[in-house]
């Protein structure tokens, strides 16, 4: 069973193509951010025009390097939701043709959902129940994984997303867009206690908030106009370390959960990776990551929950289902209701 996975929901066009659900035959990625860098920020019109004008080509570019043409493709899985209205029209139409052309059945797709499915692609003998830590650039959720369908949402952030925390420091002190990789290797150089950045909300339930931390950011970089930037990115890192590690760790005590997987472009952050299972160790727990190329976003983890959502539940989705700018993951697809009876066609 070949499955054929698309993701337009922000700035990364991607095309995968899988078989069985499990091995990657193609993964193709182009990133818009060259075309955002400027504007500090992703700017919807422009990301949903290149998305239409380079998703033709990387389908070709994945045909070619999976080595199959178009009629080896049995099934087509898309993000719907969350993500940028205009990127998601574009990825769900384009889908939503294929389906046609090919006559072969589509699936819509949770972004965040397919997150976690990056682990099932990396880690299959890592079973639910675990705790999912989704962090990303729009995103910081704290998840009950019961099932590959059976998602509980039990924190998430209140403001910023912690990917947007690192994003806002980056546009402070100058290191481009997505800052997220840059503040990663300079913290490596840099002291993470040189300065003393709050914990918002530690101890404090399981939803979080690093709105404050980029305030506090400009506060101390108005006292300190020529900082050393190793030091600060270290410093602004562990805070948002700190408190996802913490939150994640009392979460799954709570909960009764000895596994912890973390996914989101975040989950590539190398201190994260560092700290989070010597902290879950201590406490008989274990910590897994994809590999940093899945933590980002791509479409073999939607093309996996695709694939997933049609041999193991007989899902498919009318031609009529549409992108949703804002789609809830807790409960997404466990029970079907009265307005998904079209689901089932
Ligand atoms: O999952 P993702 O690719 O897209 C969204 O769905 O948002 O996540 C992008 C976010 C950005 O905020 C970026 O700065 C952050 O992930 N990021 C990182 C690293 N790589 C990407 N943050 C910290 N360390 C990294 N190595
Ligand atoms: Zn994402």
């Amino acid at each position: 069973m070949i499955t054929l996975g698309i993701e337009t929901s922000c700035d990364e066009t991607a095309v995968a193509i899988l078989r069985d659900g499990n091995e990657i035959l193609a993964n193709a990625i182009y990133s818009q951010v060259d075309l955002h860098v400027r504007y500090g920020g992703v700017v919807p019109e422009i990301a949903s025009r290149d998305h239409l004008k380079k998703l033709p080509y990387l389908a070709e570019e994945a045909l070619k390097d999976a080595g199959m043409g178009w009629s080896g493709i049995n099934l087509v899985g898309v993000t719907y939701g969350p993500g940028l209205i205009g990127p998601l029209v574009v990825g769900v139409s384009y889908a939503k043709g294929l389906s046609v052309a090919l006559n072969v059945p589509f699936v819509g797709v949770h972004h965040l959902a397919a997150h976690l499915f990056a682990h099932r692609l990396s880690h299959p003998d890592v079973l639910p129940p675990f705790l999912g830590l989704i962090v990303s650039g729009g995103h910081t959720e704290l998840v009950v994984v019961r099932d590959w369908d059976d998602f509980q949402v039990i924190g998430t952030t209140r403001d910023d997303a912690a990917g947007e925390a690192l994003d806002k420091l980056g546009r402070l002190v100058g290191l481009g867009y997505p800052a997220g990789p840059a503040i990663d290797s300079l913290a490596r150089k840099g002291d993470p206690e040189a300065i003393p950045f709050p914990r918002p909300m530690l101890g404090e339930g399981f939803d979080m908030s690093f709105a404050g931390l980029k305030t506090a950011a400009v506060r101390w970089l108005k006292d300190h106009p020529h900082p050393r930037l190793n030091d600060l990115c270290a410093s602004y890192l562990e805070a948002i370390v700190d408190v996802l590690v913490d939150k994640a760790i009392r979460a799954a005590r709570i909960y009764e959960l000895e596994k912890i997987v973390v996914v989101g472009g975040v989950a590539a952050n190398s201190r994260l990776r560092e700290v989070f299972p010597e902290r879950a160790r201590e406490r008989g727990m274990e910590v897994f990551f994809p590999p940093k190329e899945l933590c980002t976003d791509n479409a073999a983890m939607v093309a996996a929950c695709a694939h997933f959502l049609f041999a193991e539940r007989g899902r498919r989705d009318p031609i009529s289902l549409s992108p949703e700018a804002s789609l809830p993951l807790d409960g997404w697809r466990r029970v079907p209701s009265a307005g998904d009876k079209g689901s089932r066609d």
